[in-house]
């Protein structure tokens, strides 16, 4: 088991890439607390425990300071410590930028950025004090390539790549990694929004000739959550089938 009695936090593990996270890490041990705002989120945790694995779910917004903080000082003050956060919970409001609304653009930066922040910032009190920490959050292959209609998205996911490098120079000292995942499309509801004849455009221009599983995505984030990865930060895994080359 490569995360045999971590402890880890999730956000946005109710469905997707997020659970697929969640699932995997259970299977390698990890005691996982999921975040989201969809109450499926319970049934991921139940199928967990379920099938032998342990976690647990909660209702919260990645945006809420005051609740983010006071679930980790909980989760902490049950397990002695927090060894992973995955910062998974993302959204889209796509519009062209001459369309695009100021609200749109506000709300994406609000769960995209700001949510990644707030929680990072509230788990690094508990992974210092450890000396040990994984950070890894969701950016975007949009975020290093541009994509039409996103230019909020791609701003969000560049600048999730730009704080994992950053989190790298100012935490590497305390044990602690910080790395991004830039995921190509990847065959959950975000991606089940667009039209088929679009999405069969798209896979067209994949070189490996499809889109990814969530499964795909999450071995990634297994890999820089595991010890495998303890010389490994500031870097962006690209798992896009060879979109970004
Ligand atoms: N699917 C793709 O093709 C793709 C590609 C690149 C990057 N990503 C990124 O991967 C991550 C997961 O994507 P997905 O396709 O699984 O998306 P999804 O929409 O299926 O799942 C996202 C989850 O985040 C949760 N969430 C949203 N706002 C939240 C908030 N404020 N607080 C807590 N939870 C919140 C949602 O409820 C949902 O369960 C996102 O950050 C996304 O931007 C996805």
């Amino acid at each position: 088991m490569r995360l045999k009695d971590k402890i880890a936090i999730v956000t946005g593990g109710a469905r997707g890439i997020g659970r697929a996270v969640c699932e995997l890490f259970a299977h390698e041990g990890a005691t996982v607390i999921i975040l989201d705002l969809l109450p499926q989120g319970r049934d991921v945790a139940k199928g967990i425990n379920t099938s032998g694995g342990a976690a647990e779910f909660h209702v919260v917004s990645v945006t809420d300071r005051a609740a983010v903080t006071d679930l980790f000082a909980r989760v902490h003050q049950q397990y002695g410590r927090i060894d992973i956060l995955i910062n998974n919970a993302g959204i889209t409001r796509d519009r062209t930028l001459e369309k695009m609304s100021e609200a749109e653009w506000d709300t994406v930066m609000e769960v995209n950025l700001k949510g990644v922040f707030l929680c990072t910032q509230a788990v690094i009190p508990y992974m210092k004090a450890n000396k040990y920490g994984r950070i890894v959050s969701a950016a975007s292959n949009v975020g290093l390539r541009g994509n039409f209609g996103q230019t909020n998205y791609a701003a969000t996911k560049a600048g999730v790549i730009a704080m994992a490098k950053t989190w790298t120079v100012e935490l590497g000292k305390h044990g602690i990694t910080a790395n991004a995942v830039a995921p190509g499309f990847t065959m959950t509801e975000m991606v089940n929004q667009i039209p088929q004849e679009h999405l069969a455009r798209i896979k067209a221009g994949i070189p490996l000739g499809t889109v990814a599983d969530p499964i795909d995505i999450a071995y990634g984030y297994l890999y820089l959550a595991s010890d495998e990865a303890r010389f490994v930060s500031g870097i962006c895994l690209t798992i896009d089938g060879g979109m970004s080359r």
